[in-house]
Formats: C-alpha cells, structure tokens, sequence
C-alpha cells in the first residue's frame, strides 16, 4: 500500500523537539525524511537524559523514527556543496535553528529559490516578527509567553506550565499542517514558499478559549469559573481556574477509592447540565433534582463546592475505573486521571498503534507513541530511529547519485565524519 506523502522528500535540519516532532509525523505519513546531523555530535537529544550507556537516548528516538540519519558538516566547503546538493533534490526543508543560523549557513531565502524554486521552507522560531525576535527559546519560555502559564494553576498560586509540550510537539504539529498545505499549493502555483511558526503563536493558538475569556471578561464575570461563586472579584486578565472546566459547564478533579496511596486515584467529573437529574440519581441525591438551590445551573453555581465534595463522598467509593464505568451508563461526562504507567501498559492503545514497542540495535526494545493520526489508506509502520551518521553512504550515492571518487572526495574533505555502514534491517 502506498503512504500519503510518499514521493516527498524532506531535508530535516531539526534538532531537540519541536522540529522533530513535525517531521517525524511527515516520515510517518510516507515522505522521505533525510536528517542532516554534525558530524560525530549529532542532534543534542541524543546524549540528553540518557538511560543506557552509549545508546541514543529515549528523547532522540522517540522523536525520530522513520528518518535516515547524514552526517553533514555545513561549515565545511564540501559539506555544504553536499548541502546545497540536497536542497536541490527536496522537496521541503525544515528547520528550527536559532534566528539566523540559516542564513549564517549560506542558506538564505534567495540562495534557496536559487537552487530549487520549488522548495518549501519551513522553521520554527521562538517568536514571530517583534521585540523578541532574535530570542532562543525552550518549551517552558514558550508556554509562559503564550499565555498557557497565566491560566495554569490555581488562583491563590504561582502559574504553571504543563506537561503536554505545547510549545516544542505543539509547535511541531502547527508546522506540520503548514508544510502538507504548501505542498498543495505547489500542486497549483509550481512554486515554494515560506511556512514560519512561532512557538509564541502556537502556544496562543492553544489557548484560544482564554482569549475568548479575556474579552467576556470586559462584559462581567466568568460565571462558570469557580471563583464566581465563591465571591472572589475578577481582575482585569483571565485568572488561573484550577482544574475548573474550559467549556462552561462546571467540571472538577474528584477523589477515588484509594487515592490515600495512589496519586492517580482521581477522577474528572464534569456536571454538565443536560445529565444533572442522572447525576443526582448516582450520587444519592434524587431530591437535588427539583430543589431550588440545585435544579437550575445558574442556583448551583454559588453552591459548586458542596456538590463536587457530595460528588467525591461518591466516587471515594469507587476505583477511577468502577465510577467511569458507571458514569457512562447515563452520558455523564468523566475522564480517569491515567497516570503514564497505565497509559504504557494500556491494551488498547498497542492495538491501535498509537502506543508501540520497537526493537534497537543499540538500546534494545523499547516503547514509544505511534502516528496519533490515522489514515486509513496511508497506514503507520513505526521504523526505529537512526544510529547517527547510518545513512550518509546511501545518501550520498543513491538520493545524490555520487560516484565514487566523488564519495571519496567528500570524506577526505572531513564534511561527514566517518561514514558508518549499518546493514538495514
Ligand atoms: N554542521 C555545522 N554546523 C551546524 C550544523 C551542521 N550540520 N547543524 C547546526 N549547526 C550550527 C548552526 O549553523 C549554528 O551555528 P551558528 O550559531 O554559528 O550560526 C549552531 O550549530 C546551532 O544552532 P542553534 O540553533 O543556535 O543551537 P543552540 O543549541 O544554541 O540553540 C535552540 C537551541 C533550540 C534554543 C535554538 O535552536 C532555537 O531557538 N530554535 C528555535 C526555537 C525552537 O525550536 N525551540 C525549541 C527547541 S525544542
């Protein structure tokens, strides 16, 4: 079966996360992704947080399967004739150095369309055009400037980031999505273009509902936000809501059976309107379902406190999973809190690929998240990541056609280090 994206090929100047997040998703898809790494060092993941001695580090291979792996120095006149050689020959480059590397490289826009008009060229930045500009940025840095920390945590403390990248893979996925749509265009135009996504941008992107907030909040108070009914008065920007639900209808973490020795022993528990006469019913409260301080959500908005306390009495009874069981009976929304334990060992999730084990030379097996989108006529081999280096010769002769003398040439320049020779698997 062919890939969605096969006949595409991608050179993939990524490093750390966000870059490679995007292009791991396009070599899923089917597109030939060809990472150009230094020579002896390669991307910093992969002596980052190392678990097994001298073997590429979990954070490395879980964000590069399905891509070859050239080790190209660009600083060297030879490595970037090679460099300007694959440009030539891609259909996409994508990158996400600090400002100006590229073009520090040789690599400007103009040098570019020079070479290959119908190349795309796509980087993430920290920020887009502005005062921050020429900023290197990290996760953490992105999801503050995005607007992600001001709205994370509780009000009465200090924001907080989260652990879904949504600065680094978020970014990723933005970028993504742009690439696949300037391939299309060219379908039409015959020409490239720019595809440039600020982790900035994409963080806020995220947090569009607290934008929407931001701006109700000139017209009143957020009545769905807890702290309305508790009577605590809004200041002039959204505030930090807790685990309070985004979507209007009042939503909490509650307690389940266990949660003593368990620190994932919770539930969420959203009381949402339509479902409030089931939920009353569940918790033992049938009468909650006609009384004037309950039936309507605008009377139990003051009173969400002593419902979510009444709702966990409940759900303390019950394991996360009893409760979710039984919620679902009557619609009633609920999500367990999984911790990453259970989500590794979830048999669901190996069936559907999106949790898969694969086999590496160096590290042994080891577990990693698949394609989260699936396609139903480009489906998802998950492929190991690459040694540093492993592809070089197969690059250099069969996407380049070099010969051998020429081969010979760019070793003895010192542009690719060593070239290994992996046998494929
Ligand atoms: N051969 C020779 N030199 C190479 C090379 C190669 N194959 N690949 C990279 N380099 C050089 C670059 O030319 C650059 O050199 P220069 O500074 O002399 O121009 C240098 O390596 C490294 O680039 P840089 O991107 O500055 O790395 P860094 O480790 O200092 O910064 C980031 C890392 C992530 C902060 C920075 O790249 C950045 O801000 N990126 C954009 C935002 C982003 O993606 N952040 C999230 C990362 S998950």
């Amino acid at each position: 079966m062919t890939k969605a994206l096969e006949g595409v090929r991608i050179l993939d100047f990524t490093h750390v996360q966000s870059g490679p997040t995007c292009t791991q998703l396009l070599a899923w898809f089917g597109a030939d992704v060809i990472k150009v790494e230094r020579p002896g060092v390669g991307d910093i993941t992969r002596t980052q947080l190392q678990d097994v001695p001298d073997a590429d580090s979990l954070y490395f291979t879980m964000l590069n399967s399905n891509k070859r792996s050239i080790t190209l120095d660009t600083k060297n006149r030879t490595g970037m004739e090679v460099l300007e050689d694959l440009v030539r020959v891609c259909d996409v480059l994508v990158e996400n150095f600090a400002p100006g590397a590229l073009a520090r490289m040789g690599l400007t826009w103009e040098r570019i369309q020079a070479l290959n008009p119908r190349m795309i060229v796509a980087s993430v930045k920290g920020f887009g055009p502005g005062p921050y500009e020429e900023c290197k940025v990290y996760e953490n840095v992105a999801q503050c400037a995005g607007g992600a920390a001001s709205t994370t945590g509780f009000r009465d403390g200090i924001p907080l980031v989260t652990g879904a990248q949504i600065g680094d893979s978020g970014t990723g996925l933005h970028l993504a999505l742009g690439i696949v749509t300037a391939l299309y265009q060219r379908t039409h135009t015959g020409r490239g273009q720019r595809v440039d996504c600020a982790m900035q941008d994409g963080v806020l992107n995220l947090c569009r509902v607290k934008l929407r907030d931001q701006q109700r909040l000139t017209h009143g108070p957020l009545k769905e936000y807890s702290q309305y009914g508790e009577g605590v008065p809004f200041g002039d920007a959204v505030p930090r809501a807790g685990n309070d639900s985004g979507g209007g209808q009042p939503g909490r973490i509650v307690k389940c059976k266990g949660w003593e020795t368990d620190p994932n022993a919770y539930l969420y528990f959203i009381t949402q309107a339509p479902v409030w006469e089931k939920i009353c019913d569940v918790i033992g409260e049938p009468e909650w379902k006609t009384h004037p301080d309950f039936a309507k959500p605008a009377a139990r908005l003051p009173r969400l406190t002593q419902i979510f306390e009444r709702i966990e009495q409940w759900t303390m009874t019950k394991t996360k999973f009893e409760a979710m069981d039984i919620l679902n009976q009557y619609d009633i929304p609920c999500g367990p809190i999984l911790s990453m334990k259970e989500l590794a060992e979830e048999p669901s999730l190996r069936a559907t690929g999106t949790i898969v084990e694969v086999e590496h030379p160096v590290r042994g097996p080891y577990l990693t998240v698949g394609n989260p989108i699936k396609l139903s006529d480009s489906p998802t081999e998950v492929v190991r990541s690459p040694l540093l280096g492993e592809h070089t010769d197969e690059v250099l002769r069969r996407v380049l056609s070099y010969s051998d003398e020429r081969i010979l040439e760019v070793a003895g320049s010192g542009a690719i280090g060593s070239v290994q020779k992996i046998a494929a698997e």
